[in-house]
């Protein structure tokens, strides 16, 4: 059964041991953070979890970060799969888009704040890099939408309180949701926006997902979870919501309102910038009864961040590579988990047709996405496994004839800290490509062959010795021995 909404997520999560309660009492201020700091920081990624604090110091709603987002083995809870089958779940909600279902009513909607009352001075917004950050934001999905057309879009972004009443929304050039706002805003029109706080998980991990301008990763949401999603019209604005969700705060852009956002702690690992920003006035919160609020862990990673976009966005690579370039010989994509699939490094398993292939699809990848670097290596390398795909590199890469620089590419967040010169000036970025496959056959492993090692796992059983289990890696090179 698909988790109804967060609660029966958390649940799930709580059984498998992956989320932990916090019941002393902290602050919002600066120990949510700085706890969520130390399991990202100090702990590995299989024993990371997700928590949830029950005793906000002046607020009577517990706050949730890391539950998504903890580890690849969250992300494959939240979708209902093994960690293996995720690039699969979002290669087949893709091409199965579900559009979503309006209902009169929903839980989002049990209380419904207007005016005065809808003050964003009730809810735990949490300072993120206490000490260096500007103002608490609300890190969460976003819905926009497109003044003409009517579709919708959700993207992450960070928004920053600026009053009870008002916050500065971190909308960039050429996002998608600055772009569904200037459909209203360049015509003179107030934008509506909603962030919905603490929804279904098939919701939250589409919206990281970086599709094409006008899908609504709703659709891809509903794909996900393996039903349309129930959206609610939201009370003040011409809008839809998941009507699942904990909290939904509804507000406006209007046209030449700009200010200061910034300086926060940015996922790239640095403070960034203060940019100008648009400014929302809040025209309402609406919210379920005694509901929880969620805030995405950023800023220095691994994060939860860069672990949802990661891999959310391999799954999206796959498809693009199969489904829109029709390059079947790609079999497989990982995005390393520091960078969240922007900016960072993927790589690809395929089977080349022959030499130049590897490099074709590393160039063509390198040009559709916003990764920096792309490795190319055969299927035969298990591409989550850095010391195969290092054996790869060793064995089967020759840098001067098998890299590929791409220069002059134009970096749209402008928060890449390699890209600037001597006195800080942003400059243009560049990507990497390297093609690790094998351009000719150097001959059989230097391993026994396969019958022999699996005889020997008998012997290894009858003299005592340790149990493992087998890695892919092994397999795949046992395998081919
Ligand atoms: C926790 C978190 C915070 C994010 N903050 C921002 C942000 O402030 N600004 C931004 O442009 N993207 C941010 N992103 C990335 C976008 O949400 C993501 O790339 C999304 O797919 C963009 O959607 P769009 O392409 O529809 O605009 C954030 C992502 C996460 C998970």
């Amino acid at each position: 059964m698909p988790y109804r909404d967060m609660r029966d997520y958390l649940a799930t999560l709580e059984q498998h041991d992956l989320l932990k309660r916090v019941t002393q009492e902290v602050d919002r201020g600066w120990e949510i953070a700085c706890l969520a700091k130390w399991m990202y920081q100090a702990l590995p990624v299989d024993r990371r979890f997700g928590l949830l604090f029950q005793n906000v110091r002046g607020f009577d709603i517990p706050v949730v970060t890391g539950a998504l987002g903890a580890c690849p083995q969250s992300v494959a809870l939240a979708l209902q799969c093994e960690i293996d089958e995720l690039n699969a779940r979002v290669v087949a909600a893709l091409r199965a888009p579900l559009k979503p279902t309006t209902v009169g009513s929903g839980p989002c909607q049990e209380n419904v704040l207007l005016g005065e009352r809808a003050s964003l001075a009730k809810l735990p917004v949490v300072t993120w890099t206490p000490g260096k950050d500007k103002a608490p934001y609300i890190t969460t999905i976003v819905i926009t939408v497109h003044r003409d057309t009517g579709v919708q879009n959700m993207g992450v972004y960070r928004t920053m309180l600026r009053d009870e009443h008002s916050v500065v929304i971190n909308l960039g050039p050429g996002r998608q949701g600055t772009r569904n706002v200037k459909t209203w805003t360049d015509s003179g029109k107030a934008a509506p926006i909603a962030w919905v706080i603490a929804t279904e998980p098939a919701v939250h991990l589409a919206t990281v997902a970086n599709l094409p301008y006008g899908r609504d990763e709703m659709d891809f949401a509903g794909g996900l979870k393996g039903e349309p999603i129930d959206l609610v019209r939201t009370k003040t604005i011409d809008l839809l919501a998941p009507a699942n969700s904990e909290i939904v705060i509804e507000g406006e852009v209007r046209p030449g309102e700009l200010e200061d956002e910034g300086p926060f702690g940015e996922f790239a690992g640095v403070m960034g910038a203060v940019e100008k920003r648009p400014v929302a006035h809040i025209t309402a919160i609406t919210h379920r009864s005694q509901p929880l609020f969620y805030g995405y862990t950023s800023q220095m990673p691994p994060s939860e961040s860069t672990t949802i976009q990661s891999l959310m966005n391999a799954g999206v690579i796959l498809q693009m590579m199969h489904d829109h370039i029709g390059d079947d010989a790609v079999k497989d994509v990982y995005i390393d988990q520091t960078f969240g699939g922007i900016l960072a490094h993927a790589i690809v398993a395929m089977t080349p047709s022959g030499p130049g292939h590897g490099k074709r699809v590393g160039r063509t990848i390198a040009d559709i996405s916003p990764l920096k670097r792309v490795t190319v290596v055969d299927a035969d390398v298990d591409i989550r496994d850095p010391s195969h795909v290092d054996w790869a590199l060793n064995s089967r890469f020759n840098p001067q004839r098998d890299t590929v620089i791409i220069d002059d590419v134009n970096v749209p967040l402008q928060i890449d800290p390699s890209v600037r010169d001597a006195r800080g000036n942003v400059t243009q970025g560049s990507k990497i490509v390297i093609d690790a496959t094998q351009k000719f056959d150097p001959g059989p492993f230097s391993l026994p062959p396969r019958d022999l090692m699996l005889k020997a796992l008998g012997v290894w059983n009858a003299c005592g010795l340790p149990q493992f289990e087998i890695p892919k890696r092994a397999k795949l090179r046992i395998d081919k021995s």
